[in-house]
């Protein structure tokens, strides 16, 4: 009796597992068609979250100086913008700002590290306002939508802001409010879709 009880218990274990993995692999194929569902608006809201996080506007400012910070403010030391977006005189931007994240000195770092050109400032502008702008091939460096997704999806200073390391005070940096893997499905949903741009917010 007591055999044919562990038996059972045994197969109705298998059983159990079965199913699991059953309705698990059913799940994993559910996983594209749900995050498809966002429709291209709700994408590029969730893009444009990203694009006005602190992270990426302190180095698109408007004016001359970069930001640090959630709150924005002027770079510490005077530095510069310069005449090609890469610091002034000694104060060049490389100088301090290496290819990876500084847990040290908490300078943050990644690859070609240097400020935005003024056309593409986009402190104090709205969320409209700058996706024309990225989409402007007169300001955006003249590139067309498929560069613009790779640059949004693969840039190291774009992915930088996922990684953002620590201030000077030894604090994390906050991070982007959208997951990096949702903005990225997301850039490529409202890229696949015409890019569109709603008319007002
Ligand atoms: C003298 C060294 C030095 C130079 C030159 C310098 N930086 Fe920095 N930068 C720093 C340090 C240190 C920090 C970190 C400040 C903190 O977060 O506490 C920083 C932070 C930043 C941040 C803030 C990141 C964030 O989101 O908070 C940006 C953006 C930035 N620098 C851009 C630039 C650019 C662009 C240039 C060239 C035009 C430049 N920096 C030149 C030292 C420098
Ligand atoms: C370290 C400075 C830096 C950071 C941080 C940064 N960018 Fe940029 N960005 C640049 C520079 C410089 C360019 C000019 C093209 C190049 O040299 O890569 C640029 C260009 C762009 C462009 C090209 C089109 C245009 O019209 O503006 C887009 C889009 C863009 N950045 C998106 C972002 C996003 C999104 C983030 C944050 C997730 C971000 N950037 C963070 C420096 C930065």
């Amino acid at each position: 009796m007591r055999g044919a009880f562990l038996y059972l218990t045994f197969i109705s274990l298998l059983c159990g597992a079965w199913v699991n993995s059953y309705s698990n692999s059913k799940r994993d194929l559910n996983a594209v068609p749900q995050e498809t569902d966002i429709t291209p608006e709700e994408a590029f809201d969730l893009m444009m979250k990203v694009l006005m996080s602190p992270r990426c506007l302190n180095c698109h400012p408007s004016g001359d100086r970069p930001t640090q910070g959630d709150d924005l403010h002027i770079h510490y030391y005077n530095v510069q913008r310069g005449p090609n977006n890469r610091g002034a005189g000694i104060q060049q931007c490389q100088s301090c700002h290496q290819n990876s994240n500084n847990y040290y000195t908490g300078v943050p770092g990644a690859s070609n590290w240097h400020l935005a050109p003024k056309s593409m400032g986009w402190q104090g502008l709205t969320k409209i306002e700058i996706a024309k702008i990225i989409l402007d091939q007169s300001k955006n460096g003249g590139i067309g939508l498929d560069s613009l997704v790779t640059h949004l999806t693969n840039d190291s200073k774009v992915l930088w802001a996922f990684d953002p390391g620590i201030n000077q005070e030894g604090v994390p940096r906050s991070l982007p409010p959208v997951a990096k893997e949702t903005y990225i499905e997301a850039v490529k949903i409202w890229a696949e879709n015409g890019a569109p741009i709603p008319n007002d917010d």
